[in-house]
């Protein structure tokens, strides 16, 4: 019999404490107490009880067997690449992002996948009827009838987490997926759904299904405002593997990451396009027009890390006369910190006056790109768009930009510029303490050593009208 217990949890930081105070003891935030009560399971309510329920004993290292772990492909390459190789029996997956952004369809792909192949597969909605769900697999998978995909994808609308675990043990899923966490409860929990207590509660006890019967359990969460996955950070402690969409909603090109992943790699992404027949896989070539024929000033192409392999960022900026002393600095898909820095690393150093430009940069396509590594190409898009001056047409850019203008080695630089050649690019300018490295590749690799050097390579470009 378990005992309940009442204990404090702060819906900020999830820290736990045995009475209620004003202000979290661990992260400060004010009312951020709340009560929750838990059940005790085997003297822990972590979620990672023992499958057979006896306590495990401490072992050696030696002895213990490594884990081989199988994994189910769904079969669509993009998210099995995102998920290491496919989904772990007895894994729970949340799935995060923006309201809109994808995450219904991407599950419902992945299911109608896994059951056309014969695996039998869960679909549980708590915001939309059964009727809405085959509605939308209509949409996406179109007029392809398949009796064996049909006859194993289940599909259900229910809120009571407890009838969802039921309904999977009864028709045995060997994945389930909860769409959203939001709005399923438990009866004996006593909040609303969506509450920190419920939330807990209902992931706990699907954490648990999933250990406890090798179901792959995957759970949709939403972000708050405040840009967390449902319930800050409580519910990424609970599970393996989180894959977040990356993106917004208003382009077309949808990204997902893996930012937790217990069984594989956190740096691979999925890259999707949402069409009229929901999310298509692309590949890298989309984003970027590597094999321009005409200069166009304002731009320069990257090559990102995205994971193990290499994206080119065509990144874009465009400078226009504001007001000095309010001249408006706007970053979309990078940082904007960075940005004012190198506008400020191209003044002093690069003889720009750009105190007086409004000056807009973006990333092509709705990547997002964090790697200092693309600093280059960002200072040669503005100086470009500036002076309506271009870098020869296919020329990729690479390096960190220091604050004393020279330019900085960048990581996996041998990769790049092989990825970059093979998409079209004719020359690479990269940094000067790296380009020794690549002399062998022969021609088309310029080595640059400070920024107003690599000024000096934009051209003039006439003026179309
Ligand atoms: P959805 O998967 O419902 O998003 P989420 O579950 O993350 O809230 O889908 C979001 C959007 O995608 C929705 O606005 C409609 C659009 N969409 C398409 O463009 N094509 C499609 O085939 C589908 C199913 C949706
Ligand atoms: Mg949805």
């Amino acid at each position: 019999m378990s005992k309940v217990k009442t204990s404090f949890v702060c819906k900020e930081c999830g820290a736990i404490c045995v009475r209620w105070s004003g202000r979290c003891l661990e992260c400060g935030a004010w009312d951020s107490i709340e009560p929750f009560q838990a059940s005790e399971v085997d003297g822990d309510d972590s979620g990672r009880m023992s499958i057979d329920g006896a306590s495990p004993s401490a072992a050696p290292m030696a002895e213990i067997s490594p884990l081989e772990v199988p994994r189910i492909p769904t079969g669509i390459g993009e998210f099995d690449r995102t998920l290491g190789g496919g989904l772990v029996p007895g894994s729970a997956v949340l799935v995060g992002g923006d309201p809109g952004i994808g995450k219904s369809t991407l599950l419902l792909q992945a299911f109608s996948a896994l059951a056309a192949r014969g695996v039998r597969v869960l679909y549980a909605s708590s915001e939309e009827s059964a009727q809405q769900v085959k509605l939308r697999a209509e949409r996406i998978l179109g007029d392809v009838i398949s009796t064996k995909r049909d006859s194993n994808l289940f599909l259900l609308a229910e809120t009571s987490v407890a009838r969802i675990t039921n309904e999977a043990r009864r028709v045995h899923a060997t994945a389930l997926a909860i769409d959203s966490i939001q709005l399923v409860h438990r009866h004996d929990a006593d909040a609303l759904p969506g509450s920190m207590t419920q939330l807990r509660r209902c992931c706990l006890e699907l954490v648990q299904f999933a250990k406890t019967t090798g179901t792959v359990v995957m759970i949709v969460g939403h972000v708050t405002k405040e840009g967390d996955l449902a319930g800050p950070k409580l519910l990424e402690h609970l599970v393996d593997v989180v894959l977040s969409f990356e993106g917004d909603r208003h382009h077309a090109y949808r990204l997902v990451r893996a930012s937790k992943n217990r069984f594989g790699s956190t740096h691979e992404i999925g890259l999707f396009e949402m069409t009229g027949e929901g999310l298509a896989e692309v590949d890298e070539s989309v984003l970027a027009a590597a094999n321009a024929t005409e200069p166009r000033p304002g731009t320069a192409i990257v090559p990102v890390m995205a994971g193990s392999r290499v994206l080119l960022a065509e990144i874009q900026a465009l400078a226009v006369a504001g007001f000095l002393g309010s001249a408006k600095r706007k970053a979309s898909g990078m940082d904007s910190g960075r940005l004012s820095m190198m506008i400020a690393v191209l003044e002093k150093h690069g003889g720009l006056r750009l105190a007086d430009q409004d000056i807009y940069a973006s990333v092509a396509g709705g990547l997002r790109i964090v790697e200092p590594a693309a600093d280059l190409g960002v200072c040669l898009a503005i100086a470009g768009a500036h002076l309506s001056r271009a870098l020869p047409p296919a020329t990729a850019v690479l390096g960190e930009v220091g604050l004393s203008g020279e330019i900085r080695p960048v990581r996996n630089l041998d990769q790049r510029v092989a990825e970059a050649i093979r998409r079209g690019c004719s020359s690479v300018l990269v940094p000067a303490g790296q380009a020794d490295v690549l002399t062998r590749r022969g021609g088309g690799i310029v080595a640059i050593r400070s920024i107003s050097q690599a000024l000096e390579l934009l051209s003039p470009v006439a003026r179309l009208n």
